[in-house]
């Protein structure tokens, strides 16, 4: 290694180099980068100090890694609305996974410049390396040389045993400010270095995220007093009934959608999955019973993520309904093109279901530079929130995470999702913008926006989920994740109320399933970390001008620390959700072999998931490319959608959201109008 380096020397001269340099002023040369925030919010666990222990010693050689500032954050969503608008030039112009990493890698000029100053400092340019997502500089540096490099001082921490190291701030030169993001170990603390003990773990209370939104069934004794019978009508038999029993036939009559279609290869639609399992015996069954033109046997193509398995036998504890009718709908809809089904995550932390990360190991499986991808202050996954591994325990998946082993699919299908507060805000800004990369790449994603209104519980099958705030005692709505996220869409459902027809119009999805879901109802709201995007303005704009709900609101600030301000119970300037929506509400299926009654928005994202799929394949045959981010052209265009104007949302004490007339926070846009929604995309580019 070579001598300290000249910069550092040059502006050193005259100059002590003791706490009182790094701590008083540094030189004009040098500005002050990051300090530890001893308080910071956002920080789990921030409550449990970390205590400082003795100064490393200068000879230490230590891992040091440089964040670089990544391009073209703010451009991302231009560039998404860029190929995504229909009245941009560049629609369906998507671009391939090289130029999604080009255009979010740091600049040649940043690079550049950070590397040029570090072989100045007398480092070997062969040692330093660079990660393959663009993002990081990686260097093994004696302590003496990092702490002259960034005028610091680097001390132990310990807390409960563990050992880590860190500084409470740092200083780069002034040209290299706007091209260092940051560098670990720094005021963030470095992985743990020395495990003394593994000491009692005093908490011992596990928090258990509600991730599936599992659809339900309606309980026997609810379902013989239920639900008038249908007027007798001029229907086909198998259309009678749909109120009381929506079947694949139904569907594709409420939305006029076709009943055969030529596969397309490489259209092949993907349903998200983690701890539920689909039964390969539920699904012949329904296939049976329900779509008879589809073989027994018939199933999705697996690809495990993580330690994730699939199918289970229909008795199995793990089979409890998600996943044999995502299966399905999807299946059955676009019969003869097949599916794909993502099972992720291995059973230790399925079952356990108390990580509330659960789509970072789906999208590094995606996306293998998200593995090591830093935004936001957070460079790949965050222990303690998503699962990792090699999981040594017993049982565990004892691989390496899938980084960047599957390519994405066309149209993804998520029935999953939380309380947007179950993660950090940056955390899910990160998270956020890999949809955004599906969306500049082509693909689609469905989110169905959770099944207690306004609320988003977070244990099982609890009706609660809403916010508390001074004076405010769980009445605050509560958005959730990953819906919330401008970037994919978000659906909500429906239902045709009872003693109506597939001629008569929806409404939104409500209804009583018995204890714990007297209110289950299409998920809506506004977010509370991310505001109304362009795409969604004029549709948000245009729904409190005419239809304010009238609740008390807030306006969320930018770590959305005042929720409830003012007694506020949503806020006023978030995004709105969902986007859309189709129907949620008696679907007929088998679970652990009985046919049931089936409610969700869970069933509302495999649905457009199909139509969305159909789309795309009648524009490959024309050489057109898949539709990728739909929203921007659904907003534009409310014509190929059908307007829902009954029903609400209700939760938190409150009467919720009700669904009128134009865009709402209950069910969108609406439900699917097929023949439109095609003449509109074959029309586009
Ligand atoms: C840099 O490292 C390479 C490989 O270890 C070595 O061949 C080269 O001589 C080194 N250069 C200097 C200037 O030390
Ligand atoms: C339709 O559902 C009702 C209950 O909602 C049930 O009584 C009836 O048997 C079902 N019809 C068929 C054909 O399954
Ligand atoms: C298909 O599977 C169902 C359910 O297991 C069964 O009732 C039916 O007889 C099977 N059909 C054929 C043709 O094997
Ligand atoms: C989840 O539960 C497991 C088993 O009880 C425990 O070892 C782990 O620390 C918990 N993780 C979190 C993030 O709470
Ligand atoms: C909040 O409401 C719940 C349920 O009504 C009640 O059990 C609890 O005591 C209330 N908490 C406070 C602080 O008022």
């Amino acid at each position: 290694m070579g001598h300290p380096l000249r910069v550092l020397l040059a502006l050193a001269a005259g100059i002590a180099f003791t706490d009182s340099f790094v701590y008083g002023l540094p030189s004009s040369n040098y500005v002050l980068h990051e300090t530890r925030n001893p308080t910071g919010t956002s920080q789990v666990n921030s409550h449990r100090q970390w205590k400082r222990g003795d100064r490393l010693d200068r000879d230490a050689i230590i891992p040091l890694r440089i964040g670089l500032v990544q391009s073209n954050m703010h451009l991302g969503y231009d560039k998404l609305m860029e190929v995504s608008d229909p009245s941009s030039e560049n629609f369906g112009k998507h671009l391939s996974e090289d130029e999604v990493h080009e255009l979010f890698a740091p600049t040649h000029e940043t690079f550049d410049a950070v590397h040029s100053w570090l072989v100045e400092s007398g480092i070997n340019a062969t040692d330093i390396r660079q990660y393959v997502n663009k993002g990081w500089l990686a260097i093994d540096l004696p302590v003496s040389h990092i702490e002259d490099l960034f005028l610091t001082q680097y001390h132990e921490h310990e807390r409960e045993g563990v050992i880590k190291i860190g500084c409470d701030q740092y200083h780069v030169p002034k040209h290299l400010a706007k091209h260092i993001d940051y560098i670990v170990p720094g005021v963030k603390l470095s992985p743990p270095m020395v495990k003394r003990s593994l000491e009692r773990r005093t908490d011992t209370s596990s928090h258990n995220y509600r991730k599936g939104w599992k659809p339900k069934q309606m309980p026997p004794s609810l379902l013989s007093l239920s639900k008038k019978p249908p007027p007798s009508s001029k229907l086909p038999a198998d259309l009678q009934d749909c109120a009381r029993n929506f079947t694949a036939i139904c569907y594709r009559a409420l939305y006029q959608i076709p009943a055969t279609s030529i596969p397309v290869p490489g259209h092949e639609p993907a349903v998200y999955e983690s701890g539920d399992t689909f039964s390969q015996e539920d699904i012949d069954s329904y296939f049976h019973k329900y779509a008879p033109y589809i073989a027994n046997g018939t199933h999705p193509k697996v690809l495990s993520i993580d330690g994730g398995e699939a199918p289970v036998p229909a008795d199995s504890e793990f089979n409890t309904g998600e996943s044999d009718i995502d299966i399905d709908i999807i299946q059955t809809l676009i019969w003869p093109q097949s599916m794909v089904l993502y099972q992720v995550d291995d059973r230790l932390y399925t079952t356990a279901n108390n990580y509330s990360g659960f789509l970072n190991n789906f999208l590094d499986a995606l996306d293998g530079s998200y593995c090591h991808y830093s935004a936001y202050g957070i460079s790949g996954d965050s222990p303690g929130i998503d699962p990792s591994y090699p999981d040594t325990r017993p049982g565990g998946y004892t691989g390496k995470r899938l980084c960047g082993a599957y390519k994405p699919n066309k149209v993804i299908s998520i029935s999953y999702g939380e309380g947007e507060i179950d993660v950090p805000k940056n955390y899910f800004l990160r998270q956020c913008n890999e949809w955004l990369k599906l969306g500049l790449q082509g693909t689609t994603v469905l989110v169905s926006s959770g099944d207690y209104g306004a609320a988003m519980p977070s244990g099982e099958d609890s009706a609660s989920g809403c916010l508390s705030g001074s004076g405010q005692n769980q009445t605050i709505y509560n958005p959730g994740n990953p819906v919330s996220c401008p970037y994919l869409t978000a659906v909500g459902a429906t239902q045709l109320e009872p003693g109506t027809t597939v001629l008569d119009a929806e409404g939104a999805m409500q209804t009583n399933l018995g204890p714990g879901a007297e209110l289950f109802a299409s998920g809506g709201g506004f977010s509370n970390y991310f505001p109304v995007p362009d795409y969604q303005k004029a549709a948000v704009k245009k729904y409190f001008a005419k239809h304010d709900p009238g609740h008390p609101y807030y306006v969320a600030n930018s770590d959305a620390s005042n929720i409830g301000e003012n007694g506020g119970i949503y806020n006023r300037a978030g995004r709105g959700i969902p986007d859309i929506s189709a129907n949620g509400a008696n679907f007929r299926a088998f679970n652990n072999l009985r046919d049931g009654h089936w409610f969700g928005t869970s069933l509302a994202a495999p649905l457009w998931a199909s139509v969305i799929t159909l789309i795309n394949q009648e524009r490959a045959k024309v050489g057109k490319n898949s539709v990728g981010f739909i929203n921007p052209v659904l907003y534009a265009n409310t014509d190929a959608l059908t307007d829902i104007k009954q029903g609400s949302n209700p939760n938190c004490g409150t009467s919720g959201f009700t669904a009128v007339e134009g865009w709402d926070p209950v069910t969108g846009l609406g439900t699917p109008k097929y023949p439109n929604l095609l003449k509109l995309w074959m029309k586009l580019p």
